[in-house]
């Protein structure tokens, strides 16, 4: 099992072990200070340490701190147009986890699970380990990187177990359009199957920032919905493993999914307990770190896609949200350059500069000949970074 992000990390670490510069463009965490200048707000951080200095220093309910489901339950039914209820809600120790339970919960060997792809790996690696088999759904760069709803459509079987969408989505950072989500609402109604959505950057958005509403509230219908989100990014503490899932099941279809996936939450006990009562000071508040943080990352956003126009062999489509580029290498396909693949090109890129990004290949058959790059870093290194990828390019493709 392989994991590109993390993967082309191992390499970049020996290089600065032996004293090269590496900048860490190839991981999505805004707080690692390598990456980026954004921090784990004070009044967050007092809210920990309170709570473990008040004494929640044991393990807590498998299912989550009670009002801290109850707050998330409140502002997922605002934000979403739900109507959940905090039994509908369980802590995870990250989205990660929540995935991890949704492949264990829903697969059984030969089943198969419909992912995006271009694919944020541990889709592929929790279906794989279960015994099921991902099967992407190609989303069309040509669109904008949107679903194409005559694949997806062909790709459903009986043996589909559930759809995931991740919107925006990673690695691309696009939001899926409102006609794909209802169309895609529609053939999981017809056949019965259950929606997994990865939320996880739906507070991270530019232009559609204030008007967004994610898939479920677009769909206004009784699918089961299984919904994942969490602290990670939106409230910059990746490191403290704190997400959610929720269930949106009117119709009730999903109870035994939701008991077998408690029954997973009581075997591994119980999430970061001092972390769940720094997220209820967190939803209590406006939430003003996260605008901040959005403020910066739009602008680094259109910094880097400025930078790229100046490279006629690359394209790159412009994200929605998140904090990644997905841009294509054009070279690549029409042979142009040193390099056989993408993966090639990255760490030829690592080793002579530092950059160190995500070769496309790593999120499955439609990311090949593209990289991954976060805008993360502040604009000064952006600036450095552009500057060393045009000589590369210049020195390499010249
Ligand atoms: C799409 C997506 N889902 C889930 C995760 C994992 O998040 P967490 O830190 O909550 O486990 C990430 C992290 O990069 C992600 O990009």
């Amino acid at each position: 099992m392989s994991y590109a992000i993390r993967d082309i990390a191992v390499i970049g670490d020996e290089l600065a072990r032996k004293g090269k510069k590496i900048y860490y463009l190839n991981i999505g965490d805004p707080v690692n200070p390598e990456v980026s200048d954004f921090k784990t707000p004070d009044y967050i951080i007092e809210a920990l340490a309170k709570a473990a200095k008040k004494g929640y220093n044991m393990y807590g309910n498998s299912l989550g701190v009670q009002e801290l489901r109850e707050k998330i339950a409140i502002e997922e039914n605002h934000r979403n147009g739900l109507s959940l209820v905090p039994d509908d809600i369980l802590l995870t120790s990250g989205v990660s986890e929540a995935i991890f339970f949704v492949a264990a919960a829903l697969i059984e060997e030969g089943d198969e699970v419909l992912v995006p792809g271009p694919v944020y790996p541990p889709y592929i690696s929790y279906a794989n380990f279960f015994g099921g088999k991902p099967v992407e759904y190609k989303l069309d760069e040509t669109k904008d990187w949107q679903p194409d709803i005559d694949d997806f459509a062909s790709k459903i079987t009986k043996k589909t177990q559930f759809i995931l969408l991740c919107s925006p989505n990673n690695p691309t950072g696009v939001l899926y359009n409102e006609q794909f989500i209802k169309e895609i609402g529609k053939l999981a109604a017809d056949y019965n199957i259950p929606l997994v959505s990865d939320e996880i950057y739906d507070q991270i958005l530019f232009e559609k920032y204030n008007s967004y509403k994610c898939h479920v509230s677009i769909l206004k219908n009784d699918l089961p919905i299984i919904g994942m989100n969490g602290f990670s990014k939106a409230h910059l503490s990746t490191g403290w493993r704190l997400g959610y899932m929720y269930f949106h099941d009117p119709q009730g279809k999903m109870k035994q999914v939701k008991q077998s996936i408690e029954a997973l939450a009581r075997i591994r006990l119980c999430v970061n307990v001092p972390a769940q009562y720094a997220a209820i000071k967190t939803m209590e508040q406006p939430k003003e770190h996260t605008k901040i943080m959005v403020e910066k990352l739009w602008k680094r956003r259109d910094y880097c896609i400025k930078r790229l126009q100046e490279f006629d062999g690359i394209s790159c489509v412009v994200p929605d949200g998140a904090f990644y580029l997905f841009p294509k290498l054009k070279f690549l396909d029409q042979k142009r350059g040193p390099w056989k693949d993408d993966k090639e090109f990255v760490l030829d890129l690592l080793k002579e500069t530092g950059i160190m990004m995500v070769y496309g290949s790593g999120f499955g058959q439609y990311g090949v000949n593209h990289f991954r790059m976060t805008f993360l870093p502040p604009i000064e290194v952006l600036e450095e970074v552009f500057n060393l990828f045009g000589a590369f390019l210049k020195k390499r493709l010249s």
